[in-house]
């Protein structure tokens, strides 16, 4: 679905060169759940955004389902999700589900069933400044899916709520991701949260990030929160922190 390959990216600027992504490929299989982790300003950002094709790389290429990551996203195959949900806050959370439609100029059907979809049934017409952080990043996946998205890119979305919030986010994540089937890369800090989220895990190295290591997820499906508790849970968490540190 996803195929990278031999992706670098330098961001040159007035300031110099900044070497981001050093020669990473991966081929990523359709409806799978990839988190990418980290050292803090080693290029996670800039490796989905080039997926996504919000940035070119310097080299290498992106392709999804056979189109470049251009035409991917011409045709709307991407999305995306940001720690930050950036809603337009003087418009209903109705309306600013509405808003790409708008944009795009797209039929407006209806997306009351996004919201029913992330658990927010009834908030139609609440403003987003009546809302908690983890309903704002809820709303924020809803318009998220709006064009039903065949690859989602999520950089750190649960990254500025609190723990408990999070652990019910990332279960209604996992439950609307299967529900939909769609590809998603998901950045996080959290390496328990990536081991429980996902088929695989992504390590990158330090700046300009390769791909160091990649743990496949031993876990069966649907993952409970006891699994958390299990020492196989663990020792997956400790084998990623070592490789991290
Ligand atoms: N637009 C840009 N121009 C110049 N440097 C950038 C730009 N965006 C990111 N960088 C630099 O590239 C490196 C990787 O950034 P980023 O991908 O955001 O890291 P991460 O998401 O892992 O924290 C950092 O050193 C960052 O300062
Ligand atoms: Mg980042």
């Amino acid at each position: 679905m996803v195929e990278a390959k031999q992706l670098s990216k330098v961001y040159r600027s007035a300031n110099g060169e900044v070497a981001a992504l050093r020669d990473v490929s991966f081929s990523v299989e359709q409806g799978e759940f990839i988190s990418v982790i980290g050292p803090s300003g080693c290029g996670k950002s800039t490796l989905i955004k080039v997926v996504g094709d919000i940035i070119e790389p310097s080299a290498g290429s992106v392709m999804v389902d056979g189109l470049s990551s251009r035409d991917a996203r011409m045709k709307g195959m991407f999305s995306f999700v940001f720690q930050n949900p950036v809603l337009l806050p003087w418009r209903r959370v109705i309306e600013n589900l509405r808003l790409p439609l708008e944009i795009l100029h797209r039929e407006t059907r209806d997306p009351s069933h996004l919201l029913d979809m992330v658990g927010l049934a009834g908030c139609e017409n609440k403003y987003p400044g009546e809302l908690s952080g983890g309903m704002q990043q809820r709303v924020a996946l809803a318009r998220a899916l709006t064009f039903d998205p065949k690859v989602l890119l999520m950089d750190e979305p649960f990254g500025a709520v609190d723990e408990l919030t999070r652990d019910t986010l990332n279960h209604e994540l996992l439950r609307i991701w299967q529900e939909i089937s769609v590809t998603i890369f998901f950045v996080t800090h959290s390496i328990a949260e990536a081991v429980f989220l996902s088929d695989r895990v992504f390590l990158l190295s330090d700046r300009p990030a390769s791909l160091k290591y990649v743990l496949d997820v031993p876990f069966p499906r649907p993952r409970e929160d006891s699994m958390k508790e299990s020492d196989a849970f663990q020792e997956s968490v400790r084998c990623l922190r070592d490789k991290l540190e």
